[in-house]
């Protein structure tokens, strides 16, 4: 296997997919444009959702780019060898162009490719979909993987819970065959296969066939086109090609490493408890600085994206107390991972005094909370009798003052006590149900939700920002969008609440737009034009990439990935329903339309 730098793993990844006609485009943000059905860019495709579903893709139907992740699911399962909830995904995609044949050729090329991953055909595995009601049975892949040079007992078919991809519950999907490193390890049993956890086999990257469309009630209708949607995990990889013992030991986490070091006086791999901490802090603190370094930059609060880096923030402060790293210094980790990543992710860069003052500011919160925190527990334990310490209030310290479990285990054994864990769980998931029905009630209105509503929502926050730009300040640009079929949700920069004259002239300026009845003209041009032409948004493409600039007359240009009305005549009538604080500096406004 080739040993690469994680530098030289994306460049060749990236030229080889522009060596088959790919287009190579940047990473979209870590926050989903206007869509409120996931926090989080989870995948490659996320972003690309639109243009699965058939509309054309203004850099073509073959691209191939590096996309920043975040999963915070398996939270609890960072510190061990390969979790993490930052990740980068390799990724390829036909949009409607080619299929499996050629997606399974290169895929073989590039893993077994001296020039590129270099690996022993012998050392591959792949699972294909075995086949139910909804697809077939997979031969066709099998058949090119065979006719590839793996061997027949390498291939493996496997049912839908491990085969086939889907990105939340409704949406794009597919049949996929996923690829495995065999790893220098026995088979755990006779029928050992890649769906076994036992470690043997280490999944490294997906091909999905995307033909169908899930719906909310399950069924499965075919796609308009064909696609391929591909990821492969950097971090893993490269942790896989290099032999690493874990991803932590790869080249991305060095830096960082070494600072935590020097800055604890410990040594990474001495002992497991402060090496599990080490990751968790790793693992946190670049999620962290992705986050508040994105080009929508999320800071801590305690909602949504936000409340997710509150809790990244306060669990790399909590582990960092444990092997005795000073205060203040979380600044001084992130910085690290600015200098690493600065060359592929320049935001990181042009965003770095606020990485460093949020760090900051939510250490010192969080000093307090764990004061407070402390107090509340010293006052509990004191009345609990007998040697169970309740879930219910582990959970309630955990969600109020922000202590892990783990922090409150450990207080409540220096008092002789164990916390009831399956009391916390049950009030963990009773917590959890709550927030994932507010979760499902938000799952309309995302990019893949194409339905009229959205569309003229998507159309007026357009005609809003503009006004909001003529009535406030030229300076206002959005800070966050989040429509819904309902209503439309928007953040900007202001530093007062409006005033209700000022709201009024907001309303009647998109009033009369909308009167004026003009045609919504959509133009591809590269940001260069866009820029030139005065259209605002977000500029996060490459320089020479084409985007989508909508304009409504005079009154609005605009960069955005669409849906949108034919006219603004089309709308109804607009109206600002509320106008409050979303954080520091920013306001939120909502509005509707009516018919
Ligand atoms: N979308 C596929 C995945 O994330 C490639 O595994």
């Amino acid at each position: 296997m080739k040993k690469l730098t994680s530098e030289q793993l994306r460049e060749k990844y990236l030229k080889f997919f522009q060596s088959k006609g790919h287009a190579i485009i940047p990473s979209a943000s870590l926050i989903p444009e206007n869509d409120p059905s996931v926090l989080f860019t989870t995948a490659g495709m996320h972003p690309l959702v639109p243009y699965l579903l058939g509309e054309k893709h203004p850099a073509g139907n073959r691209l191939t780019d590096v996309q920043k992740c975040v999963r915070t699911g398996d939270i609890d399962e960072v510190g061990d060898l390969s979790h993490c909830t930052f990740f980068e995904m390799l990724g390829n995609w036909s949009l409607g162009d080619y299929f499996n044949h050629e997606a399974i050729k290169w895929s073989y090329e590039f893993l077994t490719g001296e020039e590129y991953l270099g690996i022993s055909p012998d050392r591959l595995a792949v699972t294909v979909f075995a086949g139910d009601e909804d697809a077939p049975r997979d031969e066709d892949s099998a058949k090119v993987w065979e006719e590839c040079g793996i061997a027949k007992d390498h291939i493996f078919y496997l049912p839908k819970k491990n085969n086939w991809w889907i990105a939340g519950k409704t949406g794009p999907c597919g049949p996929d065959t996923e690829m495995f490193i065999i790893r220098d390890q026995e088979p755990c049993c006779e029928r050992c296969d890649p769906a076994c956890d036992c470690g043997r086999y280490l999944e490294i990257w997906n091909n999905v066939f995307m033909q169908f469309y899930r719906h909310e009630d399950g069924t499965y209708t075919k796609l308009a086109q064909r696609n391929v949607d591909t990821g492969m995990g950097l971090e893993r990889t490269l942790c896989t090609i290099n032999g690493t013992p874990s991803v932590y030991d790869t080249d991305l986490f060095e830096g960082a490493k070494a600072e935590i070091e020097r800055l604890s006086g410990k040594t990474y791999g001495e002992d497991p408890e402060e090496t599990r901490a080490f990751r968790i802090i790793l693992d946190h603190m670049r999620t962290a600085t992705f986050m508040l370094g994105d080009y929508r930059g999320v800071v801590p609060s305690n909602v949504d994206q936000g409340y997710i880096l509150r809790r990244l923030i306060r669990r790399a402060v909590r582990f960092s107390r444990q092997i005795g790293l000073p205060g203040g210094n979380l600044r001084n980790i992130a910085a690290c991972y600015v200098e690493k990543y600065a060359n592929v992710y320049p935001e990181l860069k042009q965003n770095e005094d606020r990485i460093y003052a949020e760090l900051d500011k939510e250490e010192e919160k969080f000093g307090k909370a764990l004061e407070d925190g402390l107090k509340e527990f010293n006052k509990v334990i004191s009345h609990i009798p007998g040697e169970v310490f309740p879930g219910k209030t582990a959970f309630r310290l955990y969600d109020t003052y922000g202590f892990p479990l783990e922090m409150t285990q450990e207080l409540a054994k220096e008092q002789g006590k164990e916390v009831d864990v399956e009391g916390y769980n049950n009030a963990f998931a009773e917590h959890q149900k709550k927030s994932s029905a507010g979760a499902e009630q938000k799952f309309k209105g995302g990019l893949a939700d194409t339905s009229e509503a959205t569309a003229h929502l998507h159309t007026a926050t357009h005609l809003m920002q503009a006004a909001l730009r003529k009535v406030l300040d030229p300076s206002v640009s959005q800070r966050g969008s989040n429509i819904t079929v309902e209503r439309l949700r928007f953040d900007f920069n202001f530093g007062r609440p409006m005033t209700a004259e000022e709201i009024a002239e907001v309303e009647k300026l998109v009033n009369e737009a909308i009167k004026a009845d003009v045609e919504v003209v959509m133009e591809e041009m590269t940001v260069e034009e866009a820029k030139a032409q005065g259209a605002i948004g977000l500029f996060e493409s490459k320089y020479g990439d084409k985007v989508k600039v909508y304009t409504m007359g005079e009154f609005s240009k605009e960069i955005c990935g669409g849906p949108h009305a034919k006219r603004t005549g089309d709308l109804g009538t607009f109206k600002i329903v509320k106008e409050q604080s979303s954080s520091s500096g920013v306001r939120r406004i909502k509005a509707v339309l009516n018919k």
